[in-house]
């Protein structure tokens, strides 16, 4: 076997061993977890893209609408044409937004290599594929893996001037504590001059961004549920998946947008040899969708040891890129 190959199935292992240790450690605490960064399997790619077409999931079509029409404006902010960078996308799925500023660069000359960075080498493939259609001119170097293992690799490989971008709103899958330490930890990887580019979605009309979640299709449902499928399936488990209902709530003093899943019955889990028990109406938190206010935005810049050159947003006003630098 290729050294290539033996490589690639010792971090296959990696993961699904770090994907089973936490399954077992979220489910073992009060309330039981799970991680929705773990969502992203084939299916459930599948499902958000359908999340993402859904009328009432604003979010893609206002970062969107940022990306086709205010392209130059992002451009200006972050490139100077003459000097060389490394692009690096956080969690780029199929990259369909950033790939309008992928085009600009290149059509501009920039001296740059695309490094989308993802969990899921599915989307990766995908990813690759559409781009070489698209922009075929486009360096591209793809990092399948968690988000600090990547950005640990890209550093390594190179030293250019780099900006990350974290699009979509990922930044809200973290509590407002967590994505402070988060962005702390990038600032730690890069160097003075460097930037970080985040979506934010801000807080609008609570109906607004309850109906994104608690969709009348129930996609977000089968997304969440998807996960108990998924870990039947990699970790030989015996979730009765209809013996569980999604149930989203939404605060708009906090901003948090939380999904949980709720066990129907009293009922007994067995996840690779160890046995979790769920009381009749339990709950499993699965995800937070955080939204911003314009001055939490402020906070998490300033507290994470970053100062904002530029703060972009959709005609709507409902969604913000915001462009940070050390
Ligand atoms: C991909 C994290 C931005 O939180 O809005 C969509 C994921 N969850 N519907 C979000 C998601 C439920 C999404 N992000």
């Amino acid at each position: 076997m290729n050294i290539q190959l033996q490589q690639d199935i010792q971090i296959k292992n990696d993961d699904s061993r770090r994907f089973r240790s936490e399954v077992w450690e979220g489910l073992s605490e009060d309330p039981k977890k799970l991680s929705s960064k773990y969502f992203y399997d084939k299916t459930g790619d599948h499902l958000f893209q359908k999340i993402m077409a859904m009328p009432e999931y604003y979010l893609t079509k206002c970062e969107l609408d940022i990306f086709q029409n205010k392209t130059d404006e992002i451009v200006k902010a972050i490139s100077n044409i003459n000097e060389s960078f490394d692009l690096i996308e956080l969690g780029a799925g199929d990259a369909m937004k950033s790939s309008f500023l992928l085009k600009k660069l290149v059509e501009k000359g920039a001296d740059f290599t695309y490094m989308p960075i993802d969990i899921s080498g599915n989307i990766l493939s995908v990813l690759q594929e559409n781009m070489n259609q698209k922009i075929p001119e486009l360096k591209i170097f793809p990092l399948e893996g968690e988000y600090f293992d990547m950005l640990d690799k890209a550093t390594y490989i190179s030293k250019r001037k780099k900006i990350v971008l974290f699009l979509g709103g990922n930044i809200g899958n973290m509590d407002i504590e967590e994505a402070r330490h988060f962005c702390g930890e990038v600032k730690r990887k890069l160097n003075p001059g460097d930037l970080f580019l985040l979506g934010f979605d801000l807080k609008k009309n609570p109906h607004t961004i309850l109906a994104a979640y608690n969709d009348s299709a129930g996609l977000t449902a089968s997304f969440n549920l998807n996960l108990l499928t998924r870990i039947n399936r990699e970790l030989h488990a015996d979730f009765e998946v209809e013996q569980f209902q999604h149930y989203q709530t939404y605060d708009p003093v906090s901003g948090a947008c939380r999904s949980f899943l709720v066990s129907l019955c009293d009922q007994k889990v067995e996840i690779e040899n160890r046995s979790f028990y769920f009381k009749e109406n339990e709950l499993i938190d699965m995800e937070i969708s955080q939204k911003f206010s314009e001055q939490d935005i402020k906070k998490l810049a300033k507290d994470s040891g970053f100062h904002i050159l530029n703060e972009i947003k959709d005609s709507k006003n409902w969604f913000v890129d915001s462009i940070w630098m050390i």
